[in-house]
């Protein structure tokens, strides 16, 4: 008999992990191609695999099935089967369900005004700061609703109650409050100022000391793009006036699940909207649709675990990336304390890059803004120590 288990939101069954071929079928309505798309990373990611290197997953978009009769049902591994078709598509920050299956439609149209109010209160508690969240609180709200039904629970308020018996849940509740927005060369603006001005310096200062690597730390990477930006930044723009020299990047993020698709480095073309058309081929194989990083791009890159509220990687950086994280979604307290680790982790004179539209908190009297640099920032002094930073 087939058991059904269920993956990340996705119900399929367990016979699908010996199988070449793995057949999803979106149904058509409006947003599913991109969820579909989404539930057959779930279901690589599941296997610890790259989607290159699990089973090839045969995806069709909305439409495409009513068009093609034969492709009508879903299927695994080549027999008709049911795949719940994937609702949401968002990535959940909880390492188990990350996707929202159709039966969660309801979970989904979580009330606005009483995720908002719960939001309003919860924050707070956990170092966080509504305005941050106000644009982007859909993805939370969502990831909530999914888990008032896990629980069985019927509103926000009972989760309220839920998280004063359970203190356990409130770090449920951290994770889910995670936003994992990310794309290539997001901020054209200021990508194009670091490949002209803050990378070249920074390059030319270590080339001064003797140092042949320019060490750079994206903190809050992401499934990668940042740190494959920079990446593809140093190979097709500054590195040929810096013969010798490598640009080297340590990219951490507390989501480990992120972390695996970063290494996988396979995505799809929303991705790379923003990315010049130019370096699209240069840094991407093409394969069904889908754009994989060119492994020598991820020869400089380190990645690995990370939470930027207790630790920062070791060695000195010149350039930090901390972008759309601490200066958007922390609250003052924190972004202080994540400042200074960062501030303890920069060389004198290095670039920190926060966010457009983010500002650092007071206590950043040692930067001082790059010259027209957008969100830029150069290290001026010595800083203390910032308490435990090794890892
Ligand atoms: C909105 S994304 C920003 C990605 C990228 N920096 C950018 O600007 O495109 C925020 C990232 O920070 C990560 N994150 C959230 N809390 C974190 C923490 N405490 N430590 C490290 N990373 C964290 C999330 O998992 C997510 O990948």
């Amino acid at each position: 008999m087939r058991r059904r288990v269920k993956a990340r939101g996705i119900a399929y069954d367990r016979s699908v992990a010996g199988r070449d071929t793995v057949f999803l079928l979106s149904q058509g309505e409006p947003g599913e191609g991109r969820r579909a798309r989404n539930a057959a990373d779930a279901l690589t990611g599941r296997w610890g695999r790259c989607r290159s290197q699990g089973p090839t997953i045969r995806f069709y978009p909305a439409g495409e099935g009513r068009h093609n009769p034969g492709h009508r049902s879903a299927a695994i591994g080549g027999q008709p089967a049911t795949i719940d078709p994937p609702v949401g598509g968002d990535r959940d920050a909880a390492g188990e369900d990350r996707f929202t299956a159709t039966h969660d439609r309801q979970a989904i149209l979580m009330n606005d005004r009483d995720c908002v109010r719960f939001l309003q209160a919860a924050l707070p508690e956990l170092h966080l700061r509504w305005p941050g969240f106000r644009r982007v609180r859909r993805q939370v709200c969502k990831r909530i609703g999914r888990r008032l039904r896990e629980l069985g629970l019927p509103d926000v308020a009972a989760y309220e109650d839920f998280l004063e018996r359970h203190p356990t849940e409130w770090s449920r509740l951290d994770e889910m409050c995670r936003i994992t927005i990310s794309r290539f060369y997001r901020d054209r603006r200021l990508f194009a100022f670091l490949e002209d001005d803050v990378v070249p310096t920074l390059a030319r200062i270590a080339r001064e000391r003797g140092d042949p690597d320019v060490r750079c730390w994206s903190a809050g990477c992401a499934s990668g793009e940042e740190p494959y930006t920079l990446a593809m930044v140093w190979r097709f723009s500054v590195q040929d006036r810096f013969p010798g020299s490598t640009l080297r990047i340590t990219a951490t993020d507390v989501d480990e699940f992120l972390l695996e698709r970063a290494l996988c480095g396979d995505y799809g073309a929303s991705s790379l909207r923003e990315l010049p058309t130019a370096w699209r081929s240069r840094a991407f194989e093409t394969r069904e649709g889908d754009f994989r990083i060119r492994p020598t791009l991820r020869e400089t890159i380190e990645f690995r675990p990370g939470d930027i509220r207790r630790e920062a990687p070791g060695g000195l950086f010149d350039l930090v990336l901390c972008r759309n994280l601490a200066f958007t979604y922390f609250d003052e307290a924190r972004q202080r304390e994540v400042l200074r680790r960062i501030e303890d982790r920069l060389r004198p004179g290095g670039a920190l890059v926060i966010g457009s539209g983010e500002v650092l908190p007071a206590v950043g009297e040692g930067f001082v803004p790059w010259p027209s640099g957008p969100g830029v920032f150069r290290r001026i002094r010595s800083a203390a120590p910032a308490g435990p930073t090794e890892k």
